[in-house]
């Protein structure tokens, strides 16, 4: 089978370099076809490519090493044929740093109730022409190979981590079934590395079984998915502990859709390097920030004449400039409130993670997590 045996020949693109650590947590450049990605690192959500309410440029201005964007949004829109014309989303959108893009599947479950998944695939009616459209392994990889991302994520079964035991049975098995299907539909004349995704809701004996399947392909990366559902954190975090333990240790470990801070903390002590969630631009954009002293929400009848940032403590652009006042009164009015408060919050995330990797590198992560709940619990004096 000469091409099976040209697929164990795959040389992913990625290098990762650990370059401190504290006890499982880890600060590491992992290097990419567009640029190094310093981690634990949470990476912004460009559903559709873009940021909702952010330029590329501010994103370049505030940091930001890597995008997310998803692959049944862009497949749909501007489409592969679109995509290889431009010979990839990076040259179509003009960002010249690393993309990630999830499989599909997650989105098409959590946006489309209609969804329903066999072995061939996801498949779901289109909520606009009642159409069918089947999203198999295969097809995902066709449409992450025209976007171009530096990471694509497997096709993986998406369930809800309070889902029947059969259910979960079913999709870890399942989600360990495509990854083969997926590594042979990868083009590897594409300089693009594909990431497992380690499923099983909260049994322990199910992740153990995804992980050993997953860990056994010997991809460049691994994801934990499936959590952040609804379950208790206690169960969310003790999974991430549990995966994080069995993962391959030089190999990076990313949590999908979490981007709460204290879970980017906690999960950062656990061994966690890449973190990704819609919250932070989602929340801004109804008028919620983070400060170092957990959630504020904006309301402009109270703020009226408060003249104070939104975070005393934050050297955003935002918070340099203007009050809550001024941006509590363009709330639900202007735009202009939804970029100003997402820049806020992305900084935020931004400011956390560097933090974390300078605590871990100087050895003081204990110290600064112990001061971080405090202020975040409003426990300073
Ligand atoms: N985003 C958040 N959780 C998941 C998951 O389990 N799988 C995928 N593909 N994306 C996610
Ligand atoms: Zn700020």
């Amino acid at each position: 089978e000469p091409r099976k045996r040209a697929k164990l020949a795959i040389k992913w693109p990625l290098k990762f370099t650990i370059e401190g650590r504290y006890h499982r947590a880890r600060a590491s450049t992992i290097t990419l076809p567009h640029g190094e990605v310093q981690t634990p690192v949470y990476m912004p959500v460009g559903t559709k490519g873009a940021i909702k309410g952010v330029t590329f440029q501010q994103m370049r201005e505030l940091g930001c090493q890597i995008l997310l964007g998803n692959t049944y949004h862009l497949g749909n829109y501007p489409g592969t044929e679109v995509l290889d014309n431009f010979s990839g989303l990076h040259n179509f959108e003009g960002w010249d740093r690393n993309i990630l893009t999830d499989s599909g599947g997650f989105q098409m479950v959590s946006l489309l109730k209609l969804a329903q998944i066999t072995e061939e695939g996801v498949e779901f009616e289109s909520p606009t022409d009642g159409s069918r459209m089947l999203l198999t392994p295969e097809e995902s990889m066709r449409i992450q190979n025209s976007i171009g991302a530096d990471i694509m994520m497997a096709l993986d079964d998406v369930t809800n981590p309070l889902s029947t035991k059969e259910r979960l049975e079913e999709a870890c098995h399942r989600t360990t079934r495509w990854i083969d299907r997926c590594i042979l539909a990868h083009n590897p004349s594409k300089p693009q590395n594909l990431f497992g995704i380690v499923q099983g809701g909260l049994d322990a004996s199910l992740r153990d079984i995804s992980l050993e399947g997953l860990i056994s392909k010997n991809l460049p990366g691994y994801a934990i998915g499936g959590l952040a559902g609804g379950e208790a954190k206690e169960d969310f975090w003790k999974i991430v502990a549990h995966c994080t333990n069995k993962l391959p240790w030089e190999k990076p470990r990313y949590l999908m859709g979490v981007g709460y801070p204290i879970d980017l903390l906690v999960c950062s002590c656990l061994g966690v390097d890449m973190f990704d969630c819609v919250f932070a631009t989602r929340t801004a954009r109804f008028g919620q920030v983070f400060t170092k002293k957990g959630f504020l929400r904006l309301r402009p009848e109270e703020m009226k004449s408060d003249l104070s940032p939104l975070d005393e403590s934050c050297n955003c652009p935002t918070c340099i400039k203007y009050t809550k006042s001024f941006l509590s009164s363009l709330l639900h009015k202007e735009q202009t409130a939804c970029h100003l408060l997402s820049i806020h919050n992305i900084y935020f995330l931004f400011t956390l993670m560097r933090e974390i990797r300078e605590a871990i590198l100087s050895g003081e992560l204990e110290e600064y997590a112990r001061n971080f709940v405090l202020e975040w619990f409003n426990g300073v004096e």
